[in-house]
C-alpha cells in the first residue's frame, strides 16, 4: 500500500524541514549571544584571522526547490475487521438417498405338509399270502407201470390229463410239491418202482429230482397198496403256467415191475409257490408318512431406507451461493421379517412296500442223491439252518427211502435232532418201520416223517436225521436213502396258536 519509496521520501522531507527550522533558530539566537561568543571562542577561523565583519543583512529567500520524489508506499494496513456474516443461503438440495436398510430376516419355515395318503395296502387276506393249489382225485386206480399218472377219464370223448396245472407268479421263487396217495408194487421179487414229479414234463434239476422208490425183495404173492408221501422243493422254474406231473417209472438198475397208483382212496398233488422274501404276519404295510413340506420362501428384502434428513442450513453468503448438499441420509431401517412361507405341498403317497410280493419263508432243503447209508444206529445227515427268532417253531420233514431187512419182529426208528437233542416241545419227531416176519424181506421204500418243534434257540441249528432202535426192541438191519433222492427240509414258522 505504502511503497517503501514513498516512505523514504516522506522521511527525507521531514528531516529537511527540521534542518531549516534549526537553522532559523540559530540565526535568531546568534545576535543575542555574540560577545560571549567572541571571547569565548576564537576557534572558528580559517586562514588568516582578521576580525570578522558585521553580518550582512538577510538575503531574500531563494525560490522554492523542486518537489522531492514521491515517498515509497506505506505498509499495508492491519486486516480489517471481519465483515458481518452474510445472510443464510437458500437451503441446499436434499442429501443423497441413504443406503438400503439391512435385509430383513428370512421368513419362518412353512409348516410341514399334510401326511401323504397311505400307501396301497396289499389287498390280501389278513394271512400271509400263499400261492398254492391242491389237485385231488378219488380212486385214481391208475394201473400203468411207466408214464404220467392219469386216467382216461371219458367225458364227451375228452381225455383229461391228470397234471396239476399251476400258475407261478414269479421267477425267483421255488415250487414246493408233495404227493400223498397209495403206491404199490405187486407180485414180484427183487423188483422196484419209482414215482417222481415233473415240471412241464421235465424232472427237477435244481437241486435234484423229487422222487420216491418202493422195493420188494420177495413178493410173488404180495400187493403193497400203501399210502406214501413224496415231497420236495424245486428251484429255477419259470413263471407262468406250470404243468406239475406225477409219474411212475423204473428204478435205476431195475427193470419193469407191476405198479399201481391211487388205489381205493384219495390221491393229492399239492403245489405251492415258495417265496424268498420276508414278511411275517399280515403284509398290508401302511404308507410312509408324507414328506415334509418345502420350506417357506425367504422373506423379501427390507424396503429402501428413507431419504436422509434435510441438510444443515447453509451459511449466509454475501451473494448467498447455494449451500452444499446435505449429508447423505442414514441407512434405512432394517426390513421387516419376511412373511412365513406357505405350507408345503402334501407329501406324496406312501410307497407300496417294495417287498417281494410273497410272504417270506425262512426255509432250507438239504438233498442227497443215493445216500445209501447202511448204518443201523447214528446220525444219517445234518442240515444246518439259521433260525432268526427265538419265539418261532421249526417245521421239518424227511423224504427218502428207509428200510429194515431180514429180520422177524424187528423195528428201527428214525428221528430228528436239533443240535444233537431230540425235540422236547412238544415231543420228538420220529417214525418207525416194523416187520413181523421178514427173514427174506428188504423194505426199501420211500417214507416221510414230518413235524414241528418249539423252543429251539435262534441262530444256527444243526438239524440232524438219525437212525436208532425202537423202544423195547433191539437192533436190526437198517438202511437209509437207497437209490433215490433224500431230503431234509427245515422251515422257520410263526409259533402255533395256543
Ligand atoms: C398270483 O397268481 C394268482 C393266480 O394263480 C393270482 O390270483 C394272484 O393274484 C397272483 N398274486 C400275485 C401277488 O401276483
Ligand atoms: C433270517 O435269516 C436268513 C438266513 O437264514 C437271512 O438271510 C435273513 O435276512 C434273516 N431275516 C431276518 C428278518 O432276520
Ligand atoms: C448249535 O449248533 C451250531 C452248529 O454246530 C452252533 O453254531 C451253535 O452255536 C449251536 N447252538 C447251540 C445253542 O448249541
Amino acid at each position: 500500500m505504502w511503497s517503501s519509496e514513498l516512505v523514504e521520501l516522506i522521511i527525507m522531507l521531514s528531516l529537511l524541514m527540521l534542518l531549516l527550522a534549526m537553522m532559523t533558530s540559530v540565526t535568531a539566537t546568534s545576535g543575542n549571544k555574540q560577545s560571549a561568543q567572541t571571547t569565548q571562542s576564537p576557534s572558528f577561523c580559517y586562514g588568516g584571522c582578521g576580525i570578522p565583519g558585521m553580518p550582512g543583512k538577510l538575503g531574500t529567500p531563494g525560490a522554492p526547490g523542486r518537489d522531492g520524489r514521491d515517498g515509497r508506499d506505506g505498509r499495508d494496513g492491519a486486516k480489517g475487521d471481519q465483515g458481518l456474516q452474510g445472510k443464510t443461503g437458500p437451503q441446499g438440495p436434499p442429501g443423497d438417498k441413504g443406503p438400503a436398510g439391512v435385509k430383513g430376516e428370512e421368513g419362518a419355515k412353512g409348516e410341514t405338509g399334510a401326511q401323504g395318503p397311505p400307501g396301497q395296502k396289499w389287498e390280501l387276506s389278513p394271512m400271509p399270502f400263499k400261492n398254492w393249489k391242491e389237485c385231488a382225485w378219488n380212486n385214481l386206480d391208475d394201473q400203468k407201470d411207466t408214464g404220467l399218472i392219469k386216467v382216461n377219464f371219458l367225458s364227451n370223448s375228452l381225455c383229461f390229463l391228470r397234471d396239476c396245472v399251476f400258475t407261478k407268479n414269479f421267477s425267483n421263487t421255488a415250487l414246493h410239491v408233495y404227493w400223498t396217495g397209495a403206491l404199490r408194487i405187486y407180485g414180484c421179487n427183487d423188483c422196484c418202482k419209482r414215482w417222481y414229479f415233473t415240471f412241464n414234463g421235465a424232472e427237477c434239476s435244481a437241486p435234484l429230482p423229487i422222487d420216491g422208490v418202493v422195493y420188494m425183495q420177495t413178493g410173488g404173492n404180495k400187493n403193497l397198496h400203501r399210502v406214501r408221501h413224496i415231497e420236495g422243493h424245486c428251484n429255477n422254474i419259470h413263471k407262468g403256467k406250470v404243468r406239475v406231473g406225477f409219474w411212475i417209472g423204473n428204478c435205476a438198475s431195475y427193470g419193469n415191475a407191476d405198479g399201481q397208483t391211487g388205489w381205493n382212496s384219495v390221491s393229492r398233488i399239492f403245489v405251492e409257490e415258495q417265496s424268498p422274501s420276508f414278511c411275517y404276519g399280515g403284509c398290508g404295510i401302511p404308507g410312509m408318512p408324507g414328506k415334509h413340506g418345502t420350506p417357506g420362501a425367504p422373506g423379501r428384502d427390507g424396503r429402501d431406507g428413507r431419504d436422509g434428513a434435510k441438510g444443515d442450513q447453509g451459511l449466509q453468503g454475501k451473494t448467498g451461493p447455494q449451500g452444499p448438499p446435505g449429508d447423505k441420509g442414514p441407512a434405512g431401517v432394517k426390513g421387516e421379517e419376511g412373511a412365513k412361507g406357505e405350507t408345503g405341498a402334501q407329501g406324496p403317497p406312501g410307497q407300496k412296500l417294495e417287498l417281494s410280493p410273497m410272504p417270506f419263508k425262512n426255509w432250507k432243503e438239504c438233498v442227497w442223491k443215493n445216500l445209501n447209508d447202511g448204518k443201523d444206529n447214528g446220525l444219517i445227515k445234518d442240515c444246518v439252518f439259521t433260525k432268526n427268532f427265538s419265539d418261532t417253531a421249526l417245521h421239518v420233514y424227511w423224504t427218502g427211502a428207509l428200510r429194515i431187512a431180514s429180520c422177524n419182529s424187528c423195528c428201527k426208528r428214525w428221528y430228528f435232532t436239533f443240535n444233537g437233542s431230540e425235540c422236547s416241545a412238544p415231543l420228538p419227531i420220529d417214525g418207525v418201520v416194523y416187520m413181523a416176519t421178514g427173514g427174506n424181506k428188504n423194505l426199501l421204500r420211500v417214507r416221510h416223517i414230518e413235524g414241528h418243534c418249539n423252543n429251539i434257540h435262534k441262530g444256527k441249528v444243526r438239524v440232524g436225521f438219525w437212525i436208532g432202535n425202537c423202544a423195547s426192541y433191539g437192533n436190526a438191519d437198517g438202511h437209509t436213502g437207497w437209490n433215490s433222492v433224500s431230503r431234509i427240509f427245515v422251515e422257520e414258522v410263526p409259533k402255533a396258536q395256543a
